[in-house]
């Protein structure tokens, strides 16, 4: 045989030796830091994301073509990304994991082009995509091959909003344009050691002369509480695969599946339990999050941004096996009044949810808009506007429970009849009304009451009259805006009932390119 043509043997040795070599990203060095600053490296994340030996990789072999600025030949293993298909209970999915063992997981040409594959592949396979964060962001030697990388993902990250579910983890730095995929993607789970801004300390500094370290600027804490960029926070990188997994959990692969449906009770009981958590005091808070676990699977609930704008509450649990999204405002933070953050959030999430195929149901007790020269100057008439208009153009079953307050605006907000809600019941308790009792009466009878003999009792009369004449629900229900009044015991049976008989709800709206939410 010809010397110069080598054997099968020694060509897999070879092959081993590479691939080897690839594994290892940025060498043991740069792994043996990443662990010691408390973090999983780029395959261990993926291991631990997917169904175990699931995991077929795309891209090892890729090469950088740049030779400007010392990267003439510096070997970057799979170009500082680990890409490829996997599954995640038995679901196929697609996933991207930066390798900051590699040049910091900077997103140069061929990087990108990996993530590109992988997001086309979710799309023509109708599988969820996903994007774990670890990376400097863009390859500076690179220059205009980078930003055109990012522009590529945003755009696929576009192509792919609401026909597949994306998800970013954020598990390290994920900084300037960077920042802008997670942000065109579903849901975003940070870890706690991961830090994400347009703008780092430095150039906010120069710029604006602000001094912020760089966890009050893009650790969790902003970037959940305050600025509502972040819908999960992880503890670590294993807590955000596994927020990862169970978020899945709930969805459908793709906007033309239903969500996975698991096994139902034989059985619901009446919960006696529900007719205790709401105090017929209107003026009394109680925590909705204790309703909503009565009326979930197994008190199954995944709280969704739980700690921007608490005074509403969203989140995903099932229902009978169904998954369900639900919107609930919450009595215990600022009597759960509607503002402009509550708005953004709810609104974005009823979008999500009804692009997935996941039927919503909304708990209300609900005081009104917030007032405000604040909330007025920051805009609360478009971001309030932002639910009326998810709703609306909501087409899934939608389901509403009105458990005590629903004054005003925020009652038709919170999927009224009226906007089309598919049902509408009622506790006893409610109170469904143009504004609560006390503020009525000081409007409408202003010049009576002062007119009276002893203002202050015949002030209380006529709130005891307004109040038992609207602060009931039979008014409404007799109108047909209420469909029925139930016990709040019979609430769960009710509603996986009715999610049984909606469950085929077809609802055909006229042709547009799209509506035009106010933002
Ligand atoms: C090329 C990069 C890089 C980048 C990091 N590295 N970021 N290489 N382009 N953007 C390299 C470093 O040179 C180093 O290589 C290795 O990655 C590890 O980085 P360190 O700095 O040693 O790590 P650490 O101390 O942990 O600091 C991490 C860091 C810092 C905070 C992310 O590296 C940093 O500030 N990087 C620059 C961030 C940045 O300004 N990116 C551009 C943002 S603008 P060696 O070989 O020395 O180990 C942007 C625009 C996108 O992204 C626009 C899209 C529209």
């Amino acid at each position: 045989m010809n010397e110069s043509i080598r054997t099968i043997e020694a060509r897999i040795d070879e092959l081993n030796r590479r691939k080897d070599t690839l594994h290892q990203g940025g060498g043991q060095d740069r792994i043996d830091r990443q662990h010691a600053n408390g973090g999983l490296t780029a395959r261990e994340r993926v291991n631990a994301l997917v169904d175990q030996d699931s995991f077929q990789e795309n891209g090892l072999f890729a090469v950088h073509r740049c030779s400007r600025f010392g990267m003439e030949g510096k070997d970057m293993a799979g170009d500082g990304v680990v890409t490829g298909a996997g599954s995640i209970d038995g679901r196929l999915v697609h996933l991207a994991s930066q390798d900051f063992t590699v040049g910091g997981g900077s997103v140069g040409e061929m990087h990108s082009e990996k993530i590109v594959q992988m997001m086309r592949a979710s799309l023509k396979t109708g599988s969820p995509f996903i994007l774990i964060n670890d990376s400097g962001g863009a390859r500076i030697q690179e220059g205009i091959d980078s930003l055109s990388g990012y522009g590529k993902i945003f755009y696929n990250n576009v192509m792919l909003s609401g026909v597949v579910p994306q998800i970013s983890l954020i598990c390290g730095p994920c900084a300037g344009g960077a920042a802008y995929s997670p942000a065109l993607t579903d849901f975003i789970i940070q870890t706690k050691a991961a830090r994400m801004f347009i703008t780092g300390p430095s150039v906010i500094r120069a710029v604006t002369g602000e001094e912020v370290s760089a966890e009050d600027l893009g650790g969790p804490a902003a970037q959940m509480n305050i600025s509502g960029v972040v819908h999960f926070v992880a503890e670590n990188d294993l807590e955000a695969v596994a927020i990862c997994r169970r978020l899945l959990s709930f969805l459908p692969s793709n906007n033309m599946e239903d969500p996975p449906l698991l096994e139902a009770e034989d059985v619901i009981l009446p919960d006696k339990q529900l007719n205790e958590i709401v105090p017929v005091d209107p003026k009394q808070s109680y925590d909705v999050r204790d309703v909503i676990v009565r009326l979930v699977d197994r008190s199954d609930f995944m709280e969704v941004q739980e700690s921007f704008a608490p005074n509403i509450v969203i989140g995903l649990g099932r229902l009978q096996g169904r998954s369900v999204g639900i919107v609930a405002n919450q009595p215990s933070v600022t009597a759960g009044v509607l503002d402009i953050n509550a708005s953004d959030k709810a609104a974005r999430f009823i979008r999500f949810c009804n692009a997935f195929n996941i039927p919503l149901i909304t708990l209300v007790d609900v005081p009104g808009f917030m007032p405000g020269v604040e909330q007025e100057y920051g805009g609360i008439i478009r971001h309030g506007a932002k639910m009326l208009f998810a709703y609306a153009a909501a087409t899934v079953p939608k389901i509403t429970v009105i458990m005590r307050k629903a004054y005003g605006g925020a009652y038709l907000a919170m999927c009224c009849k009226d906007l089309d809600a598919d049902r509408v019941i009622s506790w006893p308790t409610a109170e469904i009304a143009v504004m609560g009792a006390e503020g009525a009466v000081d409007v409408i009878f202003r010049n009576e009451i002062k007119a009276a003999a002893d203002p202050a009792t015949r002030r209380m009369e006529l709130i005891t009259e307004y109040r038992d004449t609207f602060s009931t629900p039979y008014v409404s229900a007799s109108r047909l805006h209420v469909d029925d009044i139930i016990e709040p015991a019979d609430t769960r049976r009710y509603l996986a009932m009715a999610l049984d008989i909606l469950h085929s709800k077809r609802e055909f709206r006229p042709q547009k390119k799209h509506g035009l939410i106010p933002l």
